[in-house]
């Protein structure tokens, strides 16, 4: 396929898997790219050095052009920035911050940078900023997520109605018929997470993918509203958040009650009740942990046949 996606990056497929905490290192990155979809390489939950180590071993293991998310709070963010420079990435995907920090600086070296929103406001500054092309992230995503609880069916083509930039949807699409669906919804790409943390390339704990597959309707809920909200499965450490909350816990006793590791703890660790899951609500639909390449494959597979079907209709 050619398209303002497929263009930007070089890729074949306008899919990107997602920059996951725990979930995308260089194995899942690299198979993604390999497959002809954009990897990335999620920097949020590794020191400097580690993501130094995972750039480069994603490098030997492709010839595919792949990319590296940074959530802008990151406390070591200068550190992040100065390794991706040298290390020659070529794609920067930046979440949970101010886009006109990074972004400048990133596009003096010749990086392409796309931003994750999840407003129609936010995308505006990120076109603003200066990027390339911005992920609109719905309520539905897994992981952090806007306070707005904009859901990808109204915000994509929300976003698309206020920007020129291309946008990439992200938020419960986990499958060709969903990709059909943002398309037609004005997007000229996908962000795929969840999907992605059910397979054997991701570096998450075998339990939480298992968990993952497990997973029902109604099974994950959007927490931590007054810290940074955060999609998560209900365990015991989402109903210690919920209890906290109901009882008027502020911030600075959530932080607390979160710590730091909680997100390695249950994602990395496979401590389901204590640790944090982070997963979207498309974890309904996922009933099989399988190859990251079977994954894209079987999503383009039935984009195509949908989009095929669509054009059938009788109408
Ligand atoms: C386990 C997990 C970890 C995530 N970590 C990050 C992250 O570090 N940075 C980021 O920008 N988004 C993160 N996200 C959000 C994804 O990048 C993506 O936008 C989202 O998963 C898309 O929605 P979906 O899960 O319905 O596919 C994470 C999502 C999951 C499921």
């Amino acid at each position: 396929m050619n398209n303002r996606i497929t263009s930007l990056f070089n890729i074949q497929y306008p899919v990107i898997q997602a920059g996951m905490i725990w979930a995308s290192g260089w194995r899942l990155a690299s198979a993604v790219s390999n497959a002809g979809g954009l990897g990335l390489i999620g920097a949020g939950s590794m020191y400097p050095a580690v993501l130094r180590e995972h750039i480069q071993k994603c490098k030997q293991a492709t010839d595919k052009p792949f990319g590296v998310n940074i959530p802008l709070l990151y406390p070591d963010i200068d550190q992040l920035i100065n390794i991706i420079l040298e290390e020659g990435v070529q794609i920067v995907f930046t979440s949970a911050g101010n886009p006109k920090t990074w972004t400048p600086v990133l596009k003096a070296a010749g990086i392409k940078v796309v931003h994750v929103v999840s407003s129609a406001a936010f995308a505006l500054k990120s076109e603003a900023a200066g990027v390339d092309a911005v992920v609109a992230e719905g309520f539905e995503a897994g992981g952090h997520n806007g306070r707005e609880e904009t859901t990808t069916m109204v915000l994509i083509p929300a976003v698309c109605e206020q920007v020129k930039i291309p946008v990439i949807a992200a938020g419960g699409i986990g499958s060709g018929k969903a990709m059909a669906a943002a398309f037609a919804l004005g997007a000229s790409g996908v962000q795929v997470g969840s999907r992605f943390v059910a397979t054997p390339e991701a570096s998450s704990h075998i339990n939480f993918k298992q968990a993952v597959v497990n997973a029902r309707e109604g099974d994950t809920m959007l927490s931590l509203k007054k810290l940074t909200p955060v999609r998560l499965i209900k365990n015991n450490f989402y109903q210690a958040v919920q209890q906290a909350e109901d009882s008027g816990a502020d911030v600075n006793a959530l932080k607390t009650l979160l710590g730091r590791a909680r997100a390695k703890s249950g994602m990395f660790e496979g401590n389901l009740e204590e640790g944090e899951l982070e997963i979207g609500q498309v974890s309904a639909l996922i009933h099989d942990i399988k190859p990251a390449a079977t994954v894209l494959a079987e999503i383009w597979t039935e984009f195509r046949e949908t989009i095929r079907h669509l054009n059938s209709l009788d109408i």
